[in-house]
């Protein structure tokens, strides 16, 4: 008999991996984050400076200090939605109490139309808050923050427009992150019973498919339209390392995006799209064996560039999901992003009491920018969460 050593290697190394999530002691996870999130918020109270009221949330380090943002940043819901998965994951009232008060200082961002990133910063918390805590008011934010997107949607580009800076660099620029922001949509149509929100979200998911993926089904982070004709005019990178590189988040909002969207629509051209995604990601040759990504696969200076470890927990929380709607891998899904949350686990996390209470280290925000790199952000912990909580509930383990 011919054995095929590939196969065998393969093999050896599936029976190998760990059934992580099973060995993982969620509860034990979830009170070490319940302790280090005990840590953050202290520290961002202790971070408030009277001359600068307006840094009320944690996003990441900056030379060594806590870095506070205001509610107009894009990273301002995600602390608010760790209180809230905290809350989920603990049961524990003191997390709705300070769950409650950060979702409620992102408030006035309903109304913020010069912005993409309503999905980040109003679903986290409010949306979060709605399913956790059915508070009507929030509600009416969600729906609110939804028309406030809307009006960003070109109907000859069929996209919502995800920046108005740099406007010498493109003139209707739509990143691949904003897949993510169509969760606000799918919602508020949800909510409101006005299937606007979602034919808006169905046209900018249909359109990102059509223009921001390369045949290997790797993604380009821009996309710039003519708003006059809806033509392509460029494709190119802001935050990854070249044009034609394949930048790791940018790869793990997609996979997230459309993963999601098979679930608000269960439109199977959604579901093929994340399977040709997760492929891309899980066969990469430079994907290291414990699945944490260097920040862009395409990096020369590889194994010597840094991690993100934001674009593994957002990966192993898509891949959670995406195990529950695929009939052909799911269980390879479910295997994968269990190596990735045990390697987060095990070798990205903080140490107690360290990190100013961030959760995971080693996560890369804007290399070419020179900014946050190798550093604690405040969306790695978020979905970091998020995995988490989605590997108890497959595990059946909610207790
Ligand atoms: N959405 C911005 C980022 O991923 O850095």
């Amino acid at each position: 008999m011919r054995i095929n050593l590939s196969c065998l290697a393969l093999l050896l190394s599936v029976l190998a991996q760990p059934a992580a999530a099973q060995r993982l002691n969620l509860k034990k996870v979830f009170a070490q984050a319940a302790r280090q999130t005990t840590v953050l918020l202290a520290e961002t109270d202790k971070a408030r400076n009277p001359e600068k009221p307006a840094l009320v949330v944690p996003r990441t380090e900056e030379n060594g200090q806590l870095k506070l943002v205001s509610t107009p940043d894009w990273t301002s819901g995600f602390f608010a939605g760790n209180l809230w998965f905290l809350y989920q994951a603990t049961g524990d009232k003191q997390w709705l109490t300070q769950a409650r008060r950060f979702t409620q200082l992102s408030e006035p961002e309903k109304l913020n139309t010069t912005t993409h990133d309503l999905g980040f910063m109003i679903y986290c918390p409010f949306g979060n808050g709605y399913r956790l805590a059915q508070d009507a008011q929030y509600r009416e934010v969600i729906i609110q923050a939804a028309r406030s997107l809307s009006t960003r949607f070109s109907p000859t580009a069929g996209v919502l427009k995800s920046w108005d800076h740099h406007d010498k660099n493109w003139q209707f620029p739509v990143i691949i992150d904003n897949m993510m922001n169509l969760e606000l949509l799918f919602e508020a149509t949800r909510l409101s019973g006005d299937s606007a929100f979602y034919c808006l979200a169905v046209t900018h998911a249909n359109t990102t498919l059509r223009n921001h993926y390369r045949p290997d089904f790797s993604s380009y982070h821009v996309v710039d339209y003519d708003p006059q004709t809806g033509a392509v005019r460029g494709k190119m990178t802001a935050q990854g390392y070249a044009d034609a590189s394949a930048w790791a988040r940018g790869q793990a909002w997609g996979l997230y995006g459309f993963t999601m969207c098979y679930r608000e629509t269960r439109n199977p051209i959604y579901l093929q799209q994340a399977e040709h995604i997760a492929q891309f990601i899980l066969h990469h040759p430079n994907l290291p064996p414990d699945k944490v990504p260097y920040w862009d696969y395409n990096d020369p200076t590889i194994p010597n560039a840094p991690r993100d470890v934001s674009a593994a927990a957002i990966a192993a929380s898509a891949l959670y999901e995406l195990s529950t709607f695929s009939l052909a891998n799911g269980t390879y899904y479910r295997q994968q992003a269990d190596v990735m949350l045990h390697s987060l686990q095990a070798h990205y996390a903080a140490p107690l009491g360290k990190n100013h209470g961030f959760l995971l280290l080693h996560s890369t925000g804007h290399k070419p920018a020179k900014s946050e790199i190798d550093t604690p952000l405040i969306y790695a912990d978020y979905y970091y969460l998020e995995a988490l909580l989605r590997a108890r509930d497959l595990a059946g383990a909610k207790k």
